[in-house]
């Protein structure tokens, strides 16, 4: 039987980038195929049989599946660009190794036990948060879903080598609850002196792309005052977007952007924006996106430019199943209950059935980043917690 640090240590060199420490594990690359294929290996390894729903998710089965139920855990694999180690793979980890901790202590589950890889949880190459869990719900449409591009102009269904099968309802009919254990993505567990939390809901959260065109020209010989350029314009949109959040009690986040054509010495005719939304309810959400928008087009007739606005991945707010969170919590001595700023796919599937999240301290509090980090005396507590919950559901 593997320990945490053992199983931890054969993916820490997959897809790290030596210059950050960060991860650059994009679904459908060389580094994520990587990693998916020591899944398959240690679910083969445990005698797990492995399902592929057509739409990039592995699902590793302890007992059958069509026996109906089913106790689903997991996460994901794929990392935001120069991500930390723990966000999704911990999820994965801590499954495989409770199956083996359950294993050990003579469990017998009555209800199916699986565990799933999800991919492009992050959205990180094609754009959109949670794109294997919505196509296996049915939450997008697979042809939608084909023709999204890369940064590269690479389609979903090129990267896949097929169109995703989308809506796999004969599979979902199969599952009873999902438990999705998450490295934490703040500091509430480290002010609780707590090892593992319980989440209570996921803010809505979205992610909308802002054009800002204007025109092309020479740096140097044209004149300030016949300029219309749209990098002021996104200038001063990332300001109102930061002020707009701090007004609203929300988050707003500007953190990538693409310009073109991107040289030293011409004004840009086009500079693309991403801005993420996040609040405790979907109008403060919707409130900052608009006052975002208003002030980014005011500034734009100022500028002599133009700016337009597409929502490309937007997430409602989730309330996990109380029933459910109340029962892990019991099971794990009252745990604390916690809600979360972050997406997931748990949120996606508490659409249609009961899902649950259990969340692991960070010390550092910071995620999305290589900074990310649990302890692995922590990382075992989580999986005992796993082990726990899946032995209270699936007896
Ligand atoms: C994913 O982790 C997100 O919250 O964007
Ligand atoms: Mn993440
Ligand atoms: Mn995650």
């Amino acid at each position: 039987m593997s320990t945490f640090a053992e199983l931890w240590a054969q993916l820490a060199p997959v897809g790290r980038d030596p210059g950050t420490g960060g991860y650059l594990r994009y679904a459908y690359t060389p580094a994520e195929a990587l990693l998916r294929d020591w899944f398959l290996d240690q679910a083969r390894g445990r005698g797990l049989a492995v399902e592929q729903d057509g739409n990039g998710n592995l699902f590793a089965w302890w007992g059958d599946p069509a026996a109906g139920d089913a106790v689903l855990t997991g996460s994901h694999l794929d990392s935001v660009p120069h991500g930390g180690a723990y966000d999704g793979p911990l999820g994965v980890v801590s499954a495989l190794l409770a199956v083996d901790e359950l294993r050990a202590r003579g469990f017998a589950p009555a209800r199916p036990i699986g565990v799933a890889v999800f991919a492009e949880e992050e959205g990180s190459r094609f754009g959109l948060a949670c794109l294997g869990s919505r196509l296996f719900t049915g939450a997008v449409d697979p042809n939608a879903a084909a023709a999204l591009t890369d940064r590269d102009g690479v389609t979903l269904a090129q990267a896949m080598g097929a169109v995703p099968a989308g809506a796999r309802p004969d599979l979902l009919a199969r599952l009873g609850c999902y438990v999705e254990l998450h490295v934490e993505q703040g500091r509430a567990l480290v002010d609780l002196d707590r090892a593992v939390g319980v989440a209570t809901a996921i803010w809505p959260h979205g992610r909308w792309r802002l054009d800002f065109r204007g025109e092309a020209n020479h740096a140097g010989t044209t004149l300030m005052a016949d300029r219309r350029d749209p990098m002021l314009t996104f200038a001063a949109t990332v300001l109102a977007a930061d002020a707009e959040a701090r007004r609203l009690g929300a988050h707003a986040t500007i953190g990538r952007v693409q310009v073109a054509p991107n040289a030293t010495n011409a004004i840009p005719s086009l500079v693309s924006a991403w801005l993420d939304a996040r609040a405790d309810a979907p109008d403060t959400m919707e409130a900052v996106v608009a006052a975002v928008y208003d002030r980014a087009q005011a500034h734009a007739r100022e500028d002599g430019t133009k700016v337009s606005l597409t929502a490309e991945s937007v997430s409602p707010e989730t309330e996990f199943h109380v029933g459910l969170r109340d029962r892990l919590a019991k099971v794990l001595d009252g745990a604390p209950v916690l809600p979360t700023g972050a997406g997931h796919d748990a949120g996606v599937l508490s659409a249609l059935l009961p899902t649950a999240m259990l969340f692991v301290r960070n010390p550092t509090g910071v995620s999305h980043s290589p900074a990310e980090h649990a302890s692995d005396a922590d990382c075992e507590a989580g999986v005992r917690a796993l082990a726990d919950v899946l032995q209270e559901l699936a007896c």
